[in-house]
């Protein structure tokens, strides 16, 4: 039996066609008209869907379905036997965010599957279209001879336009998401993270990631024929890429959709398909900016392990959280404090202790000390991928950061993508990928115990981000990109381009702990190809552009003094918004965003460009009416470049209102950021 229901907001159409050898198929619009998702079986009885924006196909007719180890796969022979519909337009709030009240407005389809045979096997496809996009999730209920299930492959394909220009990085290497962004038609991928841009060639911009990845795999893009992507979700080291029981739900597959790249910045679908907070009160959840014990281990200046250039030292401590507590800064990072660091950490994580400090550094009077201040120290667990010694940590390290009034700790997971080390039931080491099922579990593991502590968790290396901050907002930022810390060692460092293409790709994700700020653009000459290929502006910019409710002011407390006229804007720029709005960019060229902070009236605005100068026009509408604001403006000097004259930099004041326009020149590899201060 069919069977169709919905709300006023739902646009569900099940057509039926009596014909022989003809399926059933149901589709269902976003609340604008403009995206249309449908789905059907074809003669095989293989479900497919495809998606439509303003007629265009986007994503044209593609597979669904899974496969498992020793069960029937659910591949073929289903036909839809019912079908049910719903609407929401409803909004909710975030703790901390690029915006304090989100609105989630989209059209649901339950879609069933039935298979011919006896005993039936069964799923249902939920489907939601929002205006900017689409995500769908595959539930299995319980069924007969399904209990345990270990999924060996996802059959969802995302049949794309093979010509459309894609930016991606690819997947299942060494270096795990920290690739430097490549730009080429599509069908020139072989795989890919997600998640993966595209600009189609009517200007239509989509983005491909996944949503509420819990217990299970991620998946990366697999490009088989051309355009056509197929989920290939990491494996476990047995091959085994899924091990559940049912009932059980996949994450979402999203597809953002946008009529220009700057709408892909605006879109909050990953959020909105995620659950909502499931730790109560998260009062304790602090947005901030803080500085560290850091660049100079990068730089070589200092190491993380014991001897003669140690940085963390009781005394280095205390020098930054009396740097924190002068310019208002809430947190100091002391990176190297614990014992295991000695001798090539990078493999050595089983050696490493996460209570024990090493005797140069007096941890409880450092964070005595920096109590009496108002500043907090920011712990680090560095495991090197060596999970297992971690995990058994874990608690006892949580608790005594706990203890001490630590509440944010970075965590990092340096080991070789696939390398990450647990040791299994019988004791033998078992070697896992960053994104396997194993990974996705540990890292909730992580978050869950750490906010048992009132510990909020910033991972380096980690798992992609599905939005899960929204359940669990103590996941407080992460890594997961190319960060700064490639200009001091990367070879090539991140060109111009690099930030430019990060908002329209990993930022889509979520909040990234790139950790901006370097002021000394050139600590090895201007003429070392180690550096920073960025003005001294497009430092600034950077805190606006790039998203995170923790900022790190990254660079060494005595080159911030150096220049105290641009650090006041660092020392300014809120962590945490009211409001967000990408105002301006194309996908590897250049971006601004407006954000208005939380609980204040002033609104700030970055911008940034690739290794191209530029001149942005930007209306400056988002300003509130009837108000007017004094712009303090950081820009590029007239003859700034990021190669020649990076640190010609011009702070100057204008008044501004609503109804002005601001003229903005960027030098290549430039950005400008701006204060408005609002007057009345
Ligand atoms: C890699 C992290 O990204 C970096 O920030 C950190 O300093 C090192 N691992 C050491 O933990
Ligand atoms: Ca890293």
């Amino acid at each position: 039996m069919q069977r169709t229901s919905g709300s006023t907001y739902c646009t569900l159409i099940l057509v039926i066609l009596a014909l022989p050898g003809i399926v059933p198929a149901a589709e269902v619009r976003s609340p604008d008209g403009q995206i249309v998702f449908s789905i059907d079986v074809d003669k095989s009885g293989a479900p497919h869907y495809r998606v439509d924006y303003r007629n265009e196909s986007v994503v044209s007719d593609s597979r669904l379905g899974m496969r498992f180890e020793t069960q029937r796969g659910f591949d073929a022979g289903f036909r839809i036997v019912d079908t049910a519909g719903n609407g929401n337009d409803t909004t909710w709030e975030q703790p901390w965010g690029e915006r304090r009240i989100v609105v989630d407005r989209h059209n649901e389809l339950l879609v069933e599957f039935v298979s011919g045979e006896r005993p039936q096997r069964r799923f249902k496809v939920r489907v939601r279209v929002f205006d900017d996009g689409v995500g769908f999730r595959y539930e299995v209920p319980e069924q007969p001879g399904y209990a345990k299930v270990d999924i060996v492959d996802e059959l969802t394909e995302f049949r794309l336009q093979p010509d459309a220009t894609g930016w991606w990085i690819p997947a299942r290497r060494f270096n795990r998401y920290e690739y430097l962004y490549n730009t080429t038609k599509l069908k020139e991928i072989q795989t890919a993270h997600t998640p993966m841009t595209a600009r189609l060639p009517s200007g239509t911009h989509v983005s491909i990631h996944e949503a509420a990845l819990v217990d299970y795999a991620a998946f990366v893009l697999d490009q088989r024929r051309d355009g056509v992507f197929r989920t290939d979700l990491t494996p476990w080291s047995d091959g085994i890429r899924v091990k559940t029981e049912t009932p059980f739900k996949s994450p979402w597959r999203t597809i953002q959709i946008a009529p220009d790249a700057v709408g892909l910045l605006n879109s909050d679908l990953i959020l909105n398909l995620n659950e909502p907070n499931k730790l109560g009160d998260v009062s304790w959840v602090e947005p901030g900016k803080y500085v560290g014990i850091w660049w100079g281990m990068h730089l070589g200046q200092n190491t993380w392990g014991s001897g003669p250039t140690h940085g963390a030292t009781t005394a280095e401590t205390k020098r930054h959280i009396d740097f924190a507590a002068k310019h208002g800064l809430s947190g100091v990072l002391v990176e190297g404090w614990n014992v295991g660091w000695d001798g090539d950490w990078y493999v050595n994580g089983d050696v490493f202790s996460f209570t024990e400090a090493y005797a140069d550094f007096d941890l409880e009077e450092i964070t005595t000390y920096a109590a009496d201040k108002g500043v907090e120290l920011i712990g680090h667990h560095e495991t090197s991928g060596s999970i297992t010694n971690y995990e058994k940590q874990m608690s006892e390290a949580y608790e005594l950061y706990e203890s001490l009034g630590v509440r944010k700790v970075k965590t990092g997971y340096v080991a070789d993508a696939g390398e990450l080390k647990r040791l299994d039931e019988r004791g033998i080491a078992r070697y896992e990928w960053h994104d396997g099922q194993f990974s996705v579990n540990h890292h909730l593991r992580a978050v869950r115990e750490a906010a048992k502590h009132r510990i909020s968790l910033n991972p380096h290396e980690p798992v992609k981000d599905t939005g899960l901050r929204r359940t669990y907002p103590n996941w407080i930022s992460r890594e997961g990109a190319r960060g700064q810390e490639y200009n001091a060692w990367g070879e090539p460092p991140n060109p111009p381009e690099h930030t430019a293409i990060l908002p329209y790709t990993r930022m889509l994700s979520g909040p990234m702990d790139f950790t901006p700020g370097i002021f000394d653009l050139t600590f090895k000459g201007a003429d070392s190809p180690f550096r920073v290929q960025t003005t001294l502006a497009k430092q600034l910019a950077l805190y606006v552009v790039l998203y995170s409710p923790i900022q790190m002011a990254a660079d060494l407390p005595e080159n911030y003094e150096k220049r105290p006229e641009a650090f006041q804007f660092i020392v300014d720029v809120p962590t945490d918004w009211e409001q967000s709005i990408a105002v301006a960019g194309e996908t590897g060229d250049f971006v601004a965003f407006a954000r208005k902070e939380r609980d204040g009236a002033d609104w700030y605005l970055g911008a940034l460009t690739d290794e191209n100068a530029r001149k942005l026009s930007i209306p400056l509408g988002f300003l509130d009416p009837n108000a007017s604001y004094v712009a303090q403006i950081y820009r590029d000097g007239d003859d700034a470049h990021w190669k020649t004259a990076p640190y010609e930099l011009v702070i100057e004041e204008r008044d501004v209102l609503r109804e002005s326009t601001l003229e903005l020149t960027l030098a290549a590899g430039g950005g400008a950021a701006i204060r408005f201060s609002r007057e009345h």
